[in-house]
């Protein structure tokens, strides 16, 4: 084994907690070593993590394309505009996914380079006495040490055991974003963010959709009335969501040249059998810290598997650290990068916070569904009084005029301090509307201060300042 190299911070993963950390790390004056083992597509190192490779960006990617495609047939008729013979080339489509992929995560490089930060391509454990070794991908190992370390490791699918990922017929997230054709029956086990979104993009390309979600009720983490608007979308594009769905079993039989996989779950009705040609699992992910903590490095982990750490991400072992998708708190990129840079910051002596209350969620469907903070369900159960403020995008001119209606945004405020809660949004771009929501209550804002704020007119975000003035029943536009 070469020499010990000597780091002021050590990063452990390259995702979007971690590389926010290094990167954050560095710009303080710290000698920062980042460690991360994935492969891209080329089988070359790829830095981003799970976000920028397999997941939030090329995701994205694929449901623009879709989307794309799926107005050609839904929405440019409106508008008067017509074609002939659109045709999707699926070949096209993930290339260009591809590249904006091969993009981002170059762009990580090249900003390690830019701020001096060291990249080691391997598996890192931490080791006792802040000791990290890393397994590097030509098998040779090499140990670092710090006085800081920060594990962002980020997370893996879960796996069922009766329906094992083979990376063909059955897959998760990475295997779905990179079919060679348009599956004809296109199974979901999980109608989650990943099942919705991956759903969605293959939905609109022309595949016949079905999702099995086990539980009874249709996107249980989001506000009652934000899910049900968003199933009548699903519905009216032919999404076959199934609830009170449980899979027993997935088995591959191949046919000819062809692969199916039969599925049998139970719901209400009893027994069902259901073949598809490709299936996703998405029910879920979880902490990926397995052979992250060697013997005695003492950081513990909670029974999901999740490094336990304190409210300042802080594990309880001296400059031990962990960021992102491998501790509590919502698997999101954007929870990640806070906390990535909040941590840079406490150990260079300054104020680092992360709020996980108003952490926004974003579901990038048609229409995107998207909320922050408390949901109704969530106040009534916890006893808190609330008032309730709704506006319908169907009355929104910005939004009839770009010939997307559907969905609404309701604002939720303390009953007697006025102070906004949550805002819950279905619609079109509501991915950046949510902000509003966002900003209100990280500055402790009420709905009346977001009645009293100008909006442009005609945009979408008057459906926030409607449904703001709601609250108080004094909406212009609302009879
Ligand atoms: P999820 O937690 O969003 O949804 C999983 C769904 O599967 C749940 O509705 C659950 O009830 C259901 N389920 C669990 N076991 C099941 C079973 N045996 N049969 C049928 N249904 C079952 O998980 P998902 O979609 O896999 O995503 C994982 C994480 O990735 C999310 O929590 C999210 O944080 C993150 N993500 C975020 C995105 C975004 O912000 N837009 C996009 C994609 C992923």
């Amino acid at each position: 084994m070469s020499e010990q190299q000597q780091f002021d911070v050590i990063v452990i993963g390259a995702g979007p907690a971690g590389y926010h950390a290094a990167i954050r790390a560095a710009q303080l004056g710290m000698k920062t070593a980042c460690i991360d083992a994935a492969l891209g597509k080329d089988g070359k190192p790829a830095l981003g993590g799970t976000c920028l490779r397999v997941g939030c960006v090329p995701s994205k990617a694929l449901l623009d394309s879709s989307r794309q495609f799926w107005n050609m047939g839904h929405l440019f008729g409106d508008h008067g505009i017509s074609f002939k013979d659109a045709k999707i080339d699926v070949a096209a489509m993930v290339g260009r996914k591809d590249k904006i992929v091969k993009q981002f995560t170059g762009g990580i490089a090249q900003l390690f380079k830019a701020n001096k930060i060291t990249a080691f391509y391997g598996f890192g454990s931490l080791h006792a006495g802040n000791i990290v070794k890393v397994k590097q991908h030509d098998g040779s190992e090499i140990e670092l040490k710090a006085p800081n370390v920060i594990l962002a490791a980020g997370s893996d699918s879960i796996e069922l055991p009766f329906a094992k990922f083979d990376g063909d017929a059955i897959v998760d997230n990475v295997g779905a974003l990179d079919f060679t054709e348009v599956p004809k029956r296109f199974g979901v086990i999980g109608a989650g963010v990943i099942g919705l979104e991956l759903g969605s993009v293959w939905n609109r390309l022309g595949a016949q959709v079905t999702v099995l979600e086990a539980m009874p009720d249709f996107l249980a983490a989001a506000d009652g009335e934000a899910a049900k608007i968003a199933a009548r979308e699903f519905k009216k594009q032919g999404l076959d969501i199934k609830l009170g769905a449980k899979v027993s079993k997935a088995e591959v039989k191949k046919k000819g040249k062809t692969t199916e996989v039969h599925v049998t779950y139970t719901d209400a009705a009893g027994e069902q059998n259901v073949v598809f040609d490709k299936l996703l699992v998405a029910v879920g992910r979880k902490a990926a810290s397995k052979g992250l903590l060697a013997e005695g490095c003492a950081v513990q982990l909670d029974e999901r598997g999740r490094i336990v750490v304190d409210e300042h991400c802080h594990t309880g072992v001296d400059g031990v650290w962990a960021v992102g998708d491998c501790v509590r708190g919502p698997m999101l990129a954007h929870k990640g990068f806070e906390e990535g840079i909040a941590v840079a910051e406490l150990i260079a002596g300054l104020p680092g916070h992360v709020n996980l209350d108003t952490i926004p969620w974003v579901i990038y469907t048609e229409p995107e569904i998207a909320w922050v903070g408390k949901t109704e369900e969530q106040l009534k159960a916890e006893g808190i009084p609330y008032k309730a403020g709704s506006f319908p995008f169907a009355a929104v001119a910005r939004a009839v005029a770009m010939a997307e209606p559907a969905g609404f945004v309701k604002v939720l405020a303390h009953a007697e301090t006025d102070r906004v809660l949550g805002m819950h949004l279905v619609g079109a771009n509501v991915s950046e509307l949510v902000h509003e929501g966002v900003l209100t209550m990280e500055f402790s804002g009420s709905a009346d201060d977001l009645a009293r704020i100008c909006h442009a007119h005609p945009s979408l975000s008057e459906a926030v300042h409607d449904a703001a003035m709601a609250v108080h029943k004094r909406s212009i536009h609302k009879v």
